[in-house]
C-alpha cells in the first residue's frame, strides 16, 4: 500500500517551437500509509505537478506510479478517474470551489457522479460538513465565505468519498497563521484518524509540524527529512 514514484519525468511545452521544459526530472519518492508529509521548494520548482500526478489530476511523461500496488501508468482515463474519486481526497491551491453554489452543493458534488441516492448523497455532506465545525455554513454561497471558511469547506469535499489519501496543495498560503494553523490541525486530526496526508507549503513552520519533509529542486528531491 501507499504511493511509489520512481523516475518521474514531467515535460512541458515552451511556446510554438517544440521547445520543452523538464519540470520533473527522474524524481523518485515513496511515501506510505499513514504518513503526514510536507513537499516544499521554491515557486516553480514542480511542487504542483508533482501532488497532481500522485493525486491522478496529471500523467506523467515517463517513470513509473504505484499506487496502493496498482500500476497507474496502465489505466485508462476511466480507469484513473474511478481510481481517483476512491481513493484521492485533493485541496487545490485555490480552493476551486463553485462559488456561486452553496457549500452543501459542493460538498455534494463529487458523490454526485457514484449511484448513491441523493438523500444518502446529502447525509453524508452534512455529517462531513460537521466534522469539519462548518455545518452552519450549509446554505451560504461560497462567494460570500471567508478564506479560512472556504479551505474548511475545500477539505469537506476532499473528504467526503471517504479517501485514504488527502493531497492540499499551499492549503494555508492564503490564511492569516491562526486560521491556517486551524487548518493544519484538522489535518493532523485527519492523519491521526489514519488518513495519509500530502500537503505543499512554502511555510516552514507548517511543515515542521509534519512527520517527514521533501525538498524538491531542479526536478529532483534535494532533500527528505523526518
Ligand atoms: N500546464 C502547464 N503548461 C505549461 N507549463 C506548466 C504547466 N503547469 C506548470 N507549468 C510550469 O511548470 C513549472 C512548475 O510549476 P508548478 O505549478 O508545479 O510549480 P510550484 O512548485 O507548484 O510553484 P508555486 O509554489 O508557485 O505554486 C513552472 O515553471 C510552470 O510554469
Ligand atoms: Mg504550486
Amino acid at each position: 500500500m501507499g504511493i511509489v514514484l520512481k523516475e518521474i519525468i514531467k515535460k512541458y511545452p515552451v511556446g510554438n517551437g517544440g521547445k520543452e521544459q523538464v519540470v520533473l526530472n527522474g524524481l523518485s519518492l515513496s511515501v506510505q500509509d499513514g504518513e503526514i508529509v510536507a513537499i516544499k521548494g521554491k515557486s516553480g520548482a514542480g511542487k504542483s505537478t508533482l501532488l497532481h500526478i500522485m493525486g491522478l489530476l496529471d500523467v506523467m511523461d515517463s517513470g513509473s506510479y504505484l499506487l496502493d500496488d496498482i500500476d497507474v501508468s496502465c489505466l485508462g482515463n476511466k480507469e484513473m478517474a474511478k481510481m481517483r474519486n476512491k481513493k484521492i481526497g485533493f485541496v487545490l491551491q485555490d480552493y476551486g470551489l463553485v462559488e456561486d453554489e452553496t457549500v452543501l452543493y459542493n460538498v455534494e458534488l463529487p458523490l454526485m457522479f457514484s449511484s448513491a441516492k441523493l438523500r444518502k448523497i446529502q447525509s453524508a455532506a452534512r455529517k462531513t460538513l460537521r466534522k469539519i465545525g462548518v455545518e452552519n455554513l450549509c446554505d451560504k454561497k461560497v462567494s460570500v465565505l471567508s478564506g479560512g471558511e472556504k479551505q474548511r469547506v475545500a477539505i469537506a469535499r476532499a473528504l467526503v468519498s471517504e479517501p485514504n489519501y488527502i493531497m492540499a496543495d499551499e492549503p494555508t498560503g492564503a490564511l492569516d497563521e491562526a486560521t491556517g494553523q486551524e487548518i493544519m490541525e484538522i489535518l493532523k486530526e485527519l492523519n491521526r484518524e489514519g488518513k495519509t496526508i500530502i500537503i505543499v507549503t512554502h511555510n516552514m513552520e507548517i511543515a515542521a509540524q509534519t512527520e517527514r519533509i521533501i525538498h524538491i529542486r531542479d526536478g529532483k528531491i534535494e532533500e527528505d527529512m523526518p
